[in-house]
């Protein structure tokens, strides 16, 4: 039997956090994150969350869809407004990447890794895709929202429609788990850490996201909009950029784009 996601239990297991005030759940929505950027312009509060059984319109980057069968997954997005310049707006990705990483540890023992800039790999599969959007007013940030789709029960088969080398919990480690309580525990872990962020106490998720992405010393071919880099990675730095080293010697800082690996 299928689990569905149950409010009542997410709010319950989330206790006392920010993002158990504010719960906007559809059966099935366009996608979580143009309706959290519709209700951030409306003014809605730091700490919203709005989270789906199914997307009929889900966004990935670069203009991407991002297709998920109904009641399997995680779908959710999450609007922040944090006192952060534009720089630091980075970094948030990273601590979700790291507290959904920790989580999916903890409940079905997989090792998930970052594959920079927003994507997360189990067995060279991905498992799951951050969608950062965001809006700058009069140079100070005025909001953040962050979407997470995290196949959780998914079976990858033909006939879904999903192309690349995609995974699931489940898939990669016989496990179902419980998508409420995946949720919450992701949630919980976010919490703590963006307040670090935001007080400026990174050094620790730092060396996290570091440790945790599988580009670093690899060499690789960053495609963004407008042009092809490629280069050894060889940090990623405190902002979330990723630092190259090209062939002539220099560092390169990159902020975003698409990598894919060179062998
Ligand atoms: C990517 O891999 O390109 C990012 C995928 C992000 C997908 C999630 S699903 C929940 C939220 N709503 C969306 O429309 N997209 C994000």
């Amino acid at each position: 039997m299928k689990e569905l996601l149950d409010q009542a239990e997410i709010i319950k297991g989330l206790g006392r956090s920010v993002f158990s005030r504010n719960l906007i759940f559809h059966k099935t929505i366009d996608s979580t994150n143009t309706h959290a950027k519709e209700l951030a312009r409306k003014g809605a509060p730091h700490g919203t969350l709005v989270l789906a059984e199914e997307q009929t319109a889900g966004k990935g980057r670069l203009d991407r869809k991002w297709l998920s069968p109904g009641h399997e997954n995680l779908l959710f997005t999450i609007l922040l407004r944090p006192a952060l310049n534009a720089d630091n707006i980075f970094p948030l990705t990273m601590i979700l990447a790291v507290s959904a990483i920790d989580a999916i540890k903890e409940m079905a023992g997989l090792n998930v890794l970052i594959k920079w800039p927003n994507d997360l790999y189990v067995n060279g599969k991905k498992l799951a895709g951050i969608l950062t959007e965001f809006s700058i007013k009069d140079g100070s940030v005025e909001y953040v929202i962050l979407g997470l789709g995290l196949n959780v029960n998914w079976m990858p088969g033909r006939g879904d429609g999903i192309l690349y080398a995609a995974t699931s919990i489940l898939a990669e480690s016989g496990i179902r788990v419980s998508r409420n309580e995946l949720l919450t525990g992701i949630l919980r872990r976010f919490e703590p850490a963006y307040e670090d962020v935001l007080s400026g106490k990174i050094d620790e998720l730092h060396s996290r996201w570091s440790e945790l992405s599988f580009v670093i010393g690899k060499d690789v071919e960053i495609i963004s909009i407008d042009e092809v880099t490629r280069g050894k990675v060889i940090a990623i730095d405190r902002e979330g950029a990723l630092i190259l080293k090209n062939s002539m010697g220099h560092e390169i800082r990159i902020l975003s784009g698409d990598v894919s690996l060179r062998f």
